[in-house]
């Protein structure tokens, strides 16, 4: 096991319990993203660091045609995952698997070169090499590549952005201020790069 993989289960072990609760409150922008993938007849959506599989049964209901892939590099994690897919009777059409998102091989997890959604949802902001994930993510995208995490916060007051970064790193999550860049290396004059709730939130989409 790597010392990521440790790292994340030991941040996990306790708190899967009661992530998708707490979680609701300040991972904003996930449901946003959700609406706008926009997943074609019979597509195919993969989510890197997929956690509970919160958002994967959320796609899963809203694009009853989806099929769905996960990969998290945490195994606790994908315990709760497994659990919640199940319990939703969405065994079937959502494949879990455990992998690091900065180093992994589509086709021998899945059987899949490309997916026509691929997605990031607060998971960037956990993974020490962010750009290599980013750029998995993006070749392995048929279609559209979507994400959202913590932005630096610009819009709101001083003191609430230096509590959240604070907070924030005791848990392992560092905002990428160079997330939108990133995306632009990779995509070019494609992306679209949204603020959201005061900065609270950085979401990017790279079309194809
Ligand atoms: C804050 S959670 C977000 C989970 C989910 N995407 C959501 O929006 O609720 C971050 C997830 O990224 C996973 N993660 C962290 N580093 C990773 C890596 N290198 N490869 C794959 N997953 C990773 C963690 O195990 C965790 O499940």
């Amino acid at each position: 096991m790597s010392d990521t993989a440790r790292r994340m289960d030991a941040i996990y072990a306790r708190q899967r319990h009661f992530y998708d609760l707490t979680r609701k409150y300040y991972l904003l922008g996930r449901d946003r993203l959700i609406a706008r993938l926009d997943v074609p007849n019979g597509g195919t959506v993969l989510e890197v660091g997929c956690g509970t599989g919160r958002n994967l049964i959320a796609v899963a209901r809203r694009y009853p045609t989806a099929r769905l892939y996960g990969l998290d590099i945490s195994e606790e994690m994908l315990a709760t995952a497994r659990e919640k897919v199940a319990a939703a009777g969405l065994s079937g059409r959502i494949l879990l698997k455990q992998a690091d998102a900065s180093d992994f091989d589509a086709q021998a997890l899945f059987g899949a070169a490309t997916f026509d959604r691929v997605f990031f949802s607060y998971t960037l902001s956990m993974i020490p090499d962010w750009q290599a994930a980013l750029r998995q993510g993006a070749a392995v995208t048929g279609g559209a590549l979507l994400l959202v995490d913590f932005g630096q916060f610009e819009g709101l007051p001083g003191w609430f952005g230096r509590g959240m970064k604070a907070w924030l790193a005791k848990f392992d999550v560092t905002p990428r201020a160079e997330l939108f860049d990133a995306l632009r290396q990779l995509g070019g004059p494609q992306v679209e790069a949204s603020r959201l709730y005061g900065d609270y939130a950085r979401a990017a989409e790279l079309r194809r």
